[in-house]
């Protein structure tokens, strides 16, 4: 299979998992918390899943974490875009949760998104191991949380109204907290079901959130936002310092670049059989959206 089939396959399997657990209910809340959990790549999804199948974890179980993860994106997607955030109209080619419905029904899917993605993983058929279970779910909570995603989003937004503008290592700092953690916690959840030493996961994905935060900020620039279905050319209007403002266009493609082939080195260990991965890590760089 080549790489756009893999992450299709992942992303579909992750669609069908998260509209099944949230099939049911009749209530506005419902119905927004199902339009919120739906689309996007699924990257992070993908890569718990391809970095179970290094340790030959059944896919039913590493859907599970995938599905958690993307729920818990979601949820920071859904407040990213709150009119006390970003204040952004669109998502994923669609109107954001808050113009769609409104505020409190945001602040809401976001909250019940956060707490399904633990249900996921505290599930015993996310792992027959409580002390697994256990391990994901405070991994997670670590990484989505005050010393994490949340973290990098209030560095984020007091970066807005700073005096002056950040510069490379602050901004490195909040990007990992930002967008890295999860997307750390993505790859090495597959380590975690599979009882694997997730060391080289974690420097593969460590490379590789950098480079797709690199990315993001080129998208912001120069991506079309048809494509992207998202506001594009944001942080400049903000005044926001990104790599893309530090080191220039070109310096931050070529600090891109280096970045995808530490991430592909990190997957030595692994052979033939992380090639997935690596394609992953160069599709960070070269996607549209
Ligand atoms: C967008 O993430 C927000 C950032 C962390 C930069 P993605 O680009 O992974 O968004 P979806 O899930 O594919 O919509
Ligand atoms: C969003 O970052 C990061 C999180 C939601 C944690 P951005 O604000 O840069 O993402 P976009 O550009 O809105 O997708
Ligand atoms: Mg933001
Ligand atoms: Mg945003
Ligand atoms: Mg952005």
């Amino acid at each position: 299979m080549s790489f756009p089939e893999r992450l299709a396959s992942c992303a579909s399997s992750v669609e069908a998992y998260l509209a099944e657990r949230l099939a049911g209910g009749t209530t506005e809340l419902d119905a927004a918390l199902r339009y919120a959990a739906k689309g996007g790549k699924r990257l992070r999804a993908f890569l718990v899943m391809e970095g179970a199948a290094l340790f030959d974890v059944p896919r039913e179980q590493s859907v599970i974490a995938g599905a958690a993860i993307e729920a818990l994106h979601a949820y920071s997607l859904v407040h990213d875009d709150l009119p006390c955030m970003d204040d952004d109209p669109l998502r994923r080619g669609q109107p954001t949760v808050h113009v769609k419905w409104d505020e409190a029904t945001a602040v809401l899917v976001g909250d019940a998104l956060q707490t399904l993605a633990f249900e996921l993983l505290a599930d015993p058929t996310c792992h027959a191991d409580p002390a697994v279970r256990i391990d994901l779910v405070a991994s997670l909570a670590q990484a989505a949380g005050r010393r994490g995603m949340v973290l990098g989003q209030a560095q984020d937004i007091a970066a807005e109204t700073a005096a002056t503008p950040l510069d490379l290592p602050s901004i490195s700092t909040l990007q990992a907290n930002k967008t890295g953690a999860l997307i750390v916690w993505a790859a090495e959840a597959g380590g975690r079901l599979g009882g694997a030493d997730i060391a080289p996961l974690t420097t593969y994905a460590m490379a590789l959130g950098r480079a797709f935060q690199i990315a993001d900020d080129i998208l912001d620039v120069e991506g079309d936002a048809a494509k992207a279905g998202k506001r594009l050319q944001k942080d400049a209007d903000a005044g926001k310092a990104t790599f893309v403002s530090l080191l220039g266009l070109d310096g931050a493609k070529a600090e891109a670049k280096a970045l995808v082939d530490a991430a592909e080195a990190a997957l030595a260990p692994y052979g033939h059989k992380a090639d997935a991965l690596r394609a992953a890590a160069r599709f960070v760089i070269s996607r549209e959206f």
